[in-house]
């Protein structure tokens, strides 16, 4: 079966060109920041996939990648009252510099769980980087120490972000139309 998912999309938000522009950006500032670190850096997934592999194919550096997978929205639009982390770090992060890299900050819990879950291992430093922000809803104070766009309050999908584990694949960010929030 094949089904073409660009026709479910409502309006582009932020452009392949503009990502690609700001992933440019915010790599020469962790280029700068990061580069006689060895920096670790752990990815949370699903939704950093994307913007990981393209940000860390620009820091020709020596680094460590870990992953934590966390589980925020299930199926829906609207966040679970708690966000659930489904692993914990497999290397060894004692005295290390960490960042920590996401696809957007929204409420801020599941950044707030992750960063708590590292904290754990006694890290040399902590930062944050994520794609998009949208502050407007945040519920804990928390700021993003590396941010590439500020969105509003629609829900977004595409390079890296879905709706009910669809659309990552999109090279843009993007609204869906209305009636695709009730396909399955
Ligand atoms: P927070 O815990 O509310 O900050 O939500 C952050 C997580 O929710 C991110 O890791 C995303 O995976 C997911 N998320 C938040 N907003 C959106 C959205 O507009 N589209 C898709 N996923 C989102
Ligand atoms: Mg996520």
């Amino acid at each position: 079966m094949m089904e073409e998912i660009r026709k479910d999309i409502d309006k582009i938000i932020v452009s392949t060109e503009d990502i690609t522009k700001k992933v440019g950006e915010i790599s020469q500032k962790l280029i700068a920041d990061y580069k006689e670190k060895d920096v670790t850096i752990v990815a949370i997934l699903n939704g950093s996939l994307v913007f990981l592999s393209d940000l860390i194919r620009q820091m020709p550096f020596s680094m460590r990648l870990d992953t934590i997978g966390a589980d925020t929205y299930g199926s829906q639009t609207f966040p679970r009252a708690e966000t659930r982390l489904l692993n914990s770090l497999k290397l060894d992060i004692q005295d290390r510099d960490v960042l920590i890299i996401d696809d957007i900050i929204d409420t801020g819990k599941t950044l707030k769980k992750v960063i708590e879950d590292v904290n754990r291992y006694k890290p040399r430093s902590l930062k944050t980087c994520v794609l998009l922000n949208r502050s407007r809803r945040r519920q804990v104070e928390l700021e993003p120490d590396y941010c590439g766009f500020q969105i509003g309050d629609e829900f977004v999908v595409g390079y890296g972000l879905d709706f009910n584990n669809r659309y990552r694949n999109l090279p843009y960010i993007a609204t869906l139309k209305a009636e695709c929030y009730s396909k399955r």
